[in-house]
């Protein structure tokens, strides 16, 4: 077994915090193992729990077509996982305590991946990941150095899809982060 798989079959069995008790299944993360962007959203919804893969659902279908519209591919050039792995029970925000346990398995995924850039999904992954008081309405699209990679925080897929006005923001990141890809010649 090569250490994706082994740290992907650990985790799958993990039950570190009380949302082993709910969910149907982990959703460890989907992607290019060698990538060199990364994209953390907060946690798995309904539909990701049932598929076992990150970004399944309405919000995940527009972050495709964001993805797509700067030639971006979760099967090709890219690497897509939660904050937490497992479905907090009626997507309500993950608890410190759950997000604090499941850290070690997203930290294991960056130690093997050495992303140059990760994305955060929405504001409770740029919270934990970035800054604890961030504000993601005035911030988003900004790159922050955190130990030599590069961590910009844009808007969750889902709150635009309830704010369809936000949407040009959130392209206008993609953008920008498509502009740092080329810079960097990181594909
Ligand atoms: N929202 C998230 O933050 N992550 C998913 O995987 C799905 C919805
Ligand atoms: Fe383990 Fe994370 Fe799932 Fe909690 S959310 S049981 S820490 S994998």
């Amino acid at each position: 077994m090569n250490n994706w798989q082994q740290l992907q079959s650990e985790c799958q069995a993990c039950t570190k915090c009380g949302l082993c008790e709910t969910r149907t299944q982990v959703v460890f993360g989907v992607g290019n193992p060698h990538a060199k962007v990364m994209f953390i959203g907060e946690g798995p919804g309904e539909h990701e729990d049932l598929q076992g893969e990150p970004f399944v659902g309405k919000g995940g279908q527009f972050l495709d077509k964001l993805l797509a519209a700067v030639d971006l591919d979760r099967k090709e050039n890219i690497y897509i996982t939660n904050l937490v792995k497992c479905r907090p029970p009626q997507n309500r925000d993950p608890l410190p305590e759950e997000q604090e346990a499941c850290l070690p398995w997203l930290r294991a995924q960056v130690s093997l991946l050495r992303p140059k850039i990760i994305v955060c999904l929405g504001r409770i992954a740029s919270m934990k990941l970035i800054r604890p008081d961030i504000r993601i309405t005035r911030e988003h699209g900004i790159f922050f150095e955190k130990n030599g990679t590069l961590m910009m925080p844009t808007l969750h897929p889902a709150a635009l899809l309830r704010t369809p006005s936000k949407k040009p923001d959130a392209f206008e990141d993609f953008l920008q982060l498509r502009e740092k890809i080329d810079q960097l010649h990181l594909l």
